[in-house]
């Protein structure tokens, strides 16, 4: 069976200032610096403003920094948009695309999250790619057909498990209490991974994290669900023990 080490990312969101960050990051910085071989790597994705300060203040540990989204673009009249080389200037090494916000909020679709995801694969980055049915798409039991379609759509030509993680995060489960259980969990990630077979060279070694409500209570029993490679957190992410619990609770 393929090993696969476990990556848990948290996604802070529109959250914090600089104070706020800096003290997150860097008691996270140093409970790593402190915590020796571990069975996980460990992501913090803050907003862009905060991406220079806290890469400082995480500058010599292991704990790793990515964006929120790029732009599919380089460089040039995009206002407000931020070019996958300002990331990596930045010191980050993965970006969170389609996020279900995102693509709700900003009308996303697939094609512009592979564009976006074929731009920071250019300049380096891994593309940790969203997708995950909202409640009404499950009621109808059309869960794995819209995650088909999303890995379909928004998966780019040259993705490898190397630049490449997958998130399943199921929009009724975002920031709403409910997780999905066990064993939906399972399915879900079992069908992804099949998925995965033909669009991701190496898809065997690909990463498929979970995200939706994810918290110290229930950490320990999703990561240990088979396929599920680690974990997207927003809410728990703002907290330094809670984070901590849960990436800790990766065996
Ligand atoms: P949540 O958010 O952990 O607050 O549910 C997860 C996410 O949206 O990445």
């Amino acid at each position: 069976m393929t090993t696969r080490r476990k990556l848990i990312a948290g996604n802070w969101k529109m959250n914090g200032l600089k104070a706020d960050g800096l003290a997150l990051a860097s008691d996270l910085a140093g409970r790593l610096n402190g915590a020796g071989a571990t069975a996980f790597d460990l992501l913090i994705c803050p907003p862009f403003p905060l991406l220079f300060p806290v890469a400082d203040a995480i500058a010599g540990s292991a704990l790793a920094l990515g964006g929120q989204d790029c732009a599919a673009k380089t460089s040039g009249a995009h206002t407000g948009d931020v070019a996958p080389a300002m990331l990596t200037d930045a010191g980050c090494r993965y970006v969170i695309l389609g996020h279900s916000e995102r693509r709700a909020d900003h009308g996303e679709g697939d094609a512009l999250i592979a564009a976006k995801a074929a731009a920071a694969h250019a300049q380096g980055l891994i593309a940790i790619i969203c997708v995950g049915e909202t409640e009404s798409q499950r009621d109808a039991g059309q869960a794995n057909a819209v995650v088909s379609g999303q890995l379909a759509g928004s998966i780019p030509t040259g993705a490898t498990a190397a630049n490449t993680v997958i998130a399943y995060e199921p929009v009724w489960a975002i920031g709403t209490g409910k997780t999905a259980t066990p064993e939906d969990v399972r399915a879900v990630h079992a069908h992804i991974r099949a998925e995965l077979e033909g669009k991701i060279v190496d898809a065997g070694a690909a990463k498929i994290l979970y995200g939706g409500s994810v918290k110290p209570s229930n950490a320990a029993e999703l990561m240990a669900v088979e396929n599920v490679d680690g974990a997207l957190v927003g809410g728990a992410s703002l907290k330094a023990d809670d984070f901590w619990a849960i990436a800790t609770s990766c065996r």
